[in-house]
């Protein structure tokens, strides 16, 4: 049985600046009481928390670790900067690995968007330019590929795949918000940045800006609500694995808070169609990852699985738990979200041959301006 309750006696009394003799004279017990409770070694009676959480202007709750003590402070994610990009280039190799299939696109370019002639594509937070790889590939002879992104470290290893791959590109390290150009766009995507967004709208501006009339303006991006659903691990209760374990509040959170949108991918086309643009579809990912044990990349496959669900974190358990209830989780649903990764984890290392259906709910949402 996980422990529930964590006293936050010590946190408290050295933010006030008193001792554990001080504290005692105040509340009517010994030095020795507060340092066992501080320890861990007993509890406070339970006519001692009102008085405790009187003197120290905190809730009960509060008092024993249930809910967050700054309740009103909001810890940002700080998932918009390029200090944070920067680390993460092996996250997004892997990552695109696993996240769609190539002949998709060629469908949506042959098929959907019936391009014949050259275009020229422009790239929002490109990151090393994955798309434009997969894009080049099926476009006409002669179509260009250009990226805008603020992290030179995946500016720089893209630069070096579309050399490798004998591919011409523009990459530009800016912020995209602050590119300027005359030039304009047949095509202007932007993939995984809207989430990072508490809105949308300001790139979706950028990208109207600078699309030729007619042109195509396109997002991509997963919705967490489908994404945390699509999860399934055979022997496994599904129940469980679906459950949001306080999920919803952590994004609404940082949606509320203008951080990160859960559900920008569900936005995208709303908020296209009130940009003015025109001749709005949603199409949704057509890769649902399946995983057996027969395949060589099985364990590499599980393990991104687990990362980019959240389901395992380089944290400490107390760590990761403090970070969920400074983003709106009580310490019960916390310590459940977090013990639902550790279960899942378990599960997996005890049964080796597991099968794995992952289905992401990457939104394709496309219109004309
Ligand atoms: C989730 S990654 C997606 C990368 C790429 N679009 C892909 O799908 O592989 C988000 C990217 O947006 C970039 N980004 C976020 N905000 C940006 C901004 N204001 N200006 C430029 N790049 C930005 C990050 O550096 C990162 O490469």
């Amino acid at each position: 049985m996980q422990k529930i309750v964590n006293l936050q006696l010590a946190y408290l009394r050295k933010r006030k600046g008193i001792t554990q003799q001080a504290l005692a004279e105040i509340v009517g017990t010994s030095y020795q009481n507060i340092s066992k409770w501080e320890n861990g070694i007993t509890m406070p009676d339970i006519t001692m928390l009102p008085v405790l959480s009187d003197y120290f202007d905190v809730t009960t709750d509060q008092l024993l670790g249930l809910t967050a003590i700054q309740e009103n402070v909001y810890l940002e994610e700080k998932t918009d900067t390029d200090e944070f990009w920067n680390e993460k280039l092996s996250f997004l190799i892997r990552q695109e690995e696993i996240s769609r299939n190539d002949d998709y696109f060629e469908f949506l370019i042959k098929n959907v968007w019936k391009i014949n002639e050259p275009i020229d594509v422009l790239d929002l937070g490109c990151g090393y330019g994955y798309i434009g790889l997969s894009l080049l590939k099926y476009l006409p002879k002669g179509s260009t590929y250009t990226g805008v992104d603020f992290s030179e470290n995946l500016l720089q290893y893209g630069k070096k795949l579309f050399q490798e791959n004998q591919l011409p590109v523009t990459f530009i390290q800016e912020d995209l918000f602050n590119y300027k150009t005359k030039k304009k766009y047949d095509i202007a995507l932007c993939q995984g940045v809207f989430r990072h967004y508490g809105t949308s709208e300001a790139i979706l501006k950028k990208m109207y800006e600078l699309t030729k009339k007619g042109g195509l303006i396109l997002s991509m991006d997963i919705n967490r609500e489908i994404e945390l659903d699509g999860i399934y691990i055979d022997g496994m209760d599904y129940d469980k694995l679906c459950s949001r374990n306080g999920c919803r509040r952590h994004w609404l959170a940082e949606y509320k808070n203008g951080d990160r949108d859960y559900a920008a991918a569900m936005r995208s086309a709303h908020r296209m169609y009130q940009l003015g643009i025109k001749n709005i579809e949603v199409r949704l990912n057509d890769k649902v990852s399946f995983f057996s044990p027969d395949q060589t990349d099985y364990d590499k496959n599980i393990s991104n699985m687990m990362e980019f669900n959240a389901l395992w974190y380089k944290e400490s358990e107390q760590e990761v738990i403090e970070r969920l209830m400074n983003h709106g989780m009580t310490r019960r649903e916390a310590l459940s979200y977090y013990q639902r990764g550790q279960e899942i984890n378990d599960f997996l290392k005890n049964n080796p041959k597991a099968t794995v259906t992952w289905l992401r709910g990457k939104l394709i949402t496309f219109g004309r301006k």
